[in-house]
């Protein structure tokens, strides 16, 4: 039995995926806390309407980056959290969590890293890019999460191709759809251990029917 923590900054809608997987997966994990830095976004929202636990910690509420720290470290502690999934999540993860959790925060990238990766490339930035570089293909990278920002070791990735017609609005929805779809993968393939660990190198195991 895994806990997990959910870290998400907008709409939710990958948070709110991995939770009803979570439900159906019931045996296996438990989604006990979503950190947001965000009071009134779509995750935050959803949470409190299914009485999921969450708690904020941005600027406002703790003024000191210390604090931010302090409160998250401790709350993973109290929810005897196992995994971070990063959702969605904006703000830097304080170094303490990426070092206390090596190897168990998952996050998920709306390209093909290590293209349209690093500071900047988030959110609609990243589609507007790739419709503007002409790409024939783009896609899905999850990694695990380290201090190098969207430079962890890589899970998996999938590719979608970009249509002549696209603008980064329409890429956009089809990346998010292929999001829910691979997050949802991964995590059930983490859950019943699938993922083995090749040196530096995370690799999932070959024999599995999914
Ligand atoms: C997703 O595209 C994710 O890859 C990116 O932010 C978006 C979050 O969407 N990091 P949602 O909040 O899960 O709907």
């Amino acid at each position: 039995m895994f806990n997990f923590c959910i870290f998400a900054s907008g709409a939710g809608s990958n948070f709110i995926e991995i939770y009803r997987f979570s439900k159906k997966n019931s045996n296996k994990m438990k989604i006990n806390l979503l950190v947001s830095d965000k009071v009134d976004c779509g995750a935050v929202k959803y949470a409190k309407k299914n009485e999921i636990d969450y708690i904020i910690v941005n600027v406002n509420l703790f003024p000191n980056a210390k604090d931010q720290e302090t409160r998250i470290i401790e709350s993973l502690k109290f929810y005897k959290i196992n995994y971070i999934v990063l959702a969605g999540y904006i703000k830097k993860v304080p170094i303490k969590v990426i070092n206390d959790f090596k190897n168990k925060i998952l996050n998920i990238h709306p390209s093909l890293l290590p293209k349209f990766g690093g500071k900047g490339f988030y959110g609609m930035n990243v589609h507007n890019a790739v419709i503007q570089s002409k790409e024939s293909k783009t896609g899905v990278t999850i990694h695990f999460v380290n201090k190098d920002y969207d430079k962890g070791p890589i899970i998996y990735q999938e590719e979608i191709p970009v249509y002549a017609n696209d603008n980064a609005e329409k890429l956009s929805k089809r990346v998010l759809r292929l999001e829910h779809k691979t997050y949802k993968k991964i995590i059930s393939y983490l859950i019943n251990d699938k993922i083995i660990w090749n040196g530096n190198k995370p690799e999932i195991r070959k024999i599995y029917n999914d």
